[in-house]
């Protein structure tokens, strides 16, 4: 191979560069060009497929900065669906005219499902990258253990649900841990000790919900900020226990901080508050509402007189706010743990990709207490329908009686987290107070890529 394409598709997280970088480094040492294409899947669905030459003369371009949060090359959510042969021809055919002989995506599960029907038609793999942590499973056998109902509700006509899990060893699982999870992780838990105080302050009852969809990964994480209770969606929300601790850590310490995932559910599995009613091109819903949700709870169970009397607030609702730590969980800088294993599996992809190896995925793996680099089929993360799920967090991390990490989940969690930040981000904290940064306006990345941007002539 002697050009390969590479794209970043999904939603952002601070590690996207990392990886580019990584492909691009590997690249640059096999001599092979690298063209990155604008804005995801979008770019070839674009007739002039916009995009970029990422290492003239076999060196990376400057603005390719690995401690840069978000993409150079843009992101969208547009995937290119298997049953539509037509669009998927076009963009092969678009690839074919850049002259590229492969194809590295930047993604999570909705990517690794786009690039199936790419899959036919050129060789692909998949450099991992979302904030969710839900790429992969926790042990190989995983996807055998999904059943579908058909719901014409939903975009792809089936609601999807798994059986209980069996046991297993953390080196069982597959992509153990993606780029982008231990950023999020890092601003979750930062908000939620900074809260604390306010909640402490004026004892109140602080709700921050924390991104994640289906997956309770980031909030498992968010407990290094030491919340009193973290609610996931593995786990359906039970009113009762939910409150009766909610009263006792009142009693006990005037105050409360709850970590909510946005992707909660209740015991018939449905969406706990509202979820609008779009979907992502991807067939996703998007949440909104779990936060509100559990404050309507509390309100409801324990009543307004329980905060004006016992609590001395003005009201409930005074007593009780929320707070949604949004796009700054997957924006901004990547911590150390996240640059360092994104170049790699940056790095991994391109090897995977000369070394003939297609439709796989590059893979951060654990065993014996410490990190390698490997790959898994893509097939091999599909259930019986063919389909690719987001790994759920496991129940064996979540301990449902105490809203906390269970042990696994602790060992889960330090695994990833005790070593995960360096002195580089202890400096660039410092660097915030630059006093340039207060008569120098933003200069995007996005305008010195724009003077880069080659566009295929259309006929
Ligand atoms: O998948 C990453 C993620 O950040 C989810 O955690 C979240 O639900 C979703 O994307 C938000 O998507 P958007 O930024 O497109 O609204």
């Amino acid at each position: 191979m002697k050009r390969i394409a590479v794209l970043t598709a999904g939603g952002d997280t601070p590690a996207l560069n990392a990886t580019i970088s990584g492909v691009v480094a590997r690249a640059n040492q096999l001599r092979v060009e690298v063209i990155g294409i604008i804005k995801g899947f979008n770019g070839l669905l674009n007739p002039e497929v916009p995009h970029v030459h990422l290492n003239p003369l076999y060196a990376t371009i400057p603005e390719l900065d690995s401690t840069l949060g978000g993409t150079i090359l843009g992101a969208s959510r547009d995937y290119i669906s298997s049953d539509d042969k037509e669009t998927t021809a076009l963009a092969a055919s678009r690839l074919a005219k850049l002259k590229v002989d492969g194809l590295v995506c930047i993604g999570g599960d909705g990517t690794l499902n786009g690039m199936q029907a790419l899959a036919d038609l050129i060789p692909v793999v998949l450099a991992p990258k979302t904030i969710d942590n839900d790429l992969g499973l926790n042990y190989l056998d995983e996807q055998d253990e999904w059943i579908r109902d058909p719901d014409t509700t939903h975009k792809k006509g089936y609601q999807y649900r798994m059986r209980a899990g069996r046991e297993f060893t953390l080196d069982e699982m597959v992509n153990y841990v993606t780029p982008g999870f231990a950023t999020a992780v890092y601003v979750s838990a930062s908000n939620v000790q900074r809260i604390r105080t306010t909640a402490e302050s004026h004892r109140r009852i602080a709700i921050v919900e924390v991104m994640g969809r289906d997956c309770g990964m980031i909030a498992l994480g968010a407990s290094y900020g030491q919340p009193d209770m973290i609610l996931v969606p593995e786990s359906p929300v039970d009113p009762e226990p939910l409150v009766n601790k909610l009263v006792s850590l009142l009693d006990y310490q005037k105050h409360a901080v709850i970590v909510v995932s946005e992707g909660i559910v209740d015991k018939d599995g449905l969406p706990y508050g509202s979820v609008s009613a779009s979907q992502d091109p991807s067939g996703n819903f998007q949440y909104s509402g779990a936060a509100e949700a559990i404050k309507r709870l509390f309100v409801k169970e324990l009543g307004n007189e329980f905060f004006t009397r016992k609590r001395r607030n003005e009201s409930a609702d005074a007593a009780i706010f929320i707070r949604k730590i949004g796009h700054t969980q997957r924006g901004g800088r990547p911590i150390s743990f996240d640059r360092y294993y994104a170049q790699q599996l940056g790095g991994k992809a391109v090897d995977l990709l000369m070394d003939g190896q297609h439709n796989v995925v590059a893979t951060l793996q654990y065993r014996d207490k410490g990190f390698y680099l490997d790959s898994c089929t893509a097939n091999s993360l599909r259930d019986r329908w063919g389909v690719i799920h987001a790994r759920p967090l496991s129940k064996k991390f979540y301990d449902s009686k105490r809203f906390k990490p269970s042990n696994l989940g602790v060992e889960y969690l330090h695994s990833i987290f005790h070593n995960a930040l360096s002195e580089g981000d202890v400096e660039s904290g410092r660097s915030l107070f630059d006093s340039a940064h207060l008569h120098r306006p933003f200069h995007s990345v996005n305008v010195d890529i724009n003077k880069r941007i080659h566009r295929l002539p259309v006929e």
